[in-house]
């Protein structure tokens, strides 16, 4: 990959922590104050990730964040060795400190090697106490910079929608600080699926997120086990598109049926090679299975 055109892309952040401490609110926040919306009508459509533009003094910056619910949906794309995300925006409510979950989410991003950015939610609150949060999360190796360490705390409340800019600048000096983000966006498009659906219109449809390469509507791509031609792609706020760049995600119609989540993609020449991969893969998974099976029975044999 040594002479790829390689071109900056937008950090991709995944928003984790422990159950009802702000995550989606949170995201919420980020995306009323900042998403360029587009003109649209009527129905939104729910897509697990979206990108942002973050207007800071004369520059935009795009960033792309993944709604995960739970952290289950990291775990499985983690287990089939997707990397998908960049940084993981760490989310402690600051009445309740660190929980259980909490710990299971930082565990999952400092065993990924992603660097975390902590938000300490609901500053608002009577007994909001943000230096417990630090003093906790020291503890597992998070160590705030006043405290002599490098992991950037941000002090929001998701309610009121403050704070929000300065999460988003410390996303930004992270990225900046510890990747390399560049990708090169003149190839065919390879990615991950982060979640998809069957619709009883539309069929299957998928969220994917380009990695590198440029996706294209009438492309072939193979996900998973489905494949297809891209028939149609939408934005995060349903408005269609034609292309998606690196750090992008978008909805997909027109798989022949619904990848898993962590489920990689990428572009084929044509329809038929699309569908022998896929075929193979299916063919594979089934193989697995069955061996397993064969094995579970050879063990009770034993009991
Ligand atoms: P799960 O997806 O269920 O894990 O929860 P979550 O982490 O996404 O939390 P969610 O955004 O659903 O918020 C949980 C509750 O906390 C909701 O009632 C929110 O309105 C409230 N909440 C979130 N952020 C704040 C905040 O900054 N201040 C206050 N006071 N309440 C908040
Ligand atoms: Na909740
Ligand atoms: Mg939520």
């Amino acid at each position: 990959e040594g002479d790829e055109q390689l071109e900056a892309r937008p950090p991709v952040v995944t928003v984790m922590g422990h159950v009802d401490h702000g995550k989606t609110r949170l995201l919420d926040a980020v995306r009323n104050t900042k998403v360029v919306e587009g003109e649209h009508g009527g129905i939104t459509q729910h897509i697990g990730a979206y990108q942002i533009q973050h207007v800071h003094e004369d520059t935009t910056r795009a960033i792309t964040f993944i709604d995960t619910p739970g952290h289950e949906a990291f775990t499985a794309m983690r287990a089939r060795g997707a990397k998908v995300t960049d940084i993981a925006v760490l989310v402690v409510a600051a009445d309740d400190g660190v929980m259980p979950q909490t710990v299971e989410a930082l565990n999952h991003a400092q065993a990924a090697n992603v660097p975390i950015v902590v938000a300490v939610n609901k500053m608002d609150k009577e007994g909001a106490n943000p230096d417990k949060v630090k003093g906790q999360l020291t503890e597992y190796g998070l160590v705030p910079e006043e405290y002599g360490g490098d992991t950037m705390f941000v002090h929001v409340s998701a309610l009121q929608g403050m704070g929000i800019d300065e999460l988003l600048e410390a996303v930004l000096l992270t990225a900046d600080a510890a990747l390399d983000m560049r990708a090169n966006p003149n190839k065919d498009a390879r990615g991950i699926a982060i979640e998809a659906n069957l619709d009883r219109g539309r069929g299957a449809v998928a969220t994917v997120l380009v990695q590198s390469g440029t996706l294209n509507v009438g492309d072939t791509i193979v996900a998973g086990t489905a494949h297809g031609r891209v028939r149609a792609m939408f934005d995060e706020n349903g408005d269609t598109v034609t292309t998606a760049e690196p750090s992008r995600p978008v909805q997909v119609l027109g798989l022949s049926n619904v990848p898993r989540a962590g489920d990689t993609f990428f572009v084929t020449d044509d329809e038929r090679t699309a569908r022998q991969i896929a075929e193979k893969r299916e063919a594979a998974d089934r193989n697995a299975a069955l061996a397993k099976r064969r094995k579970r029975i050879s063990l009770e044999d034993f009991d």
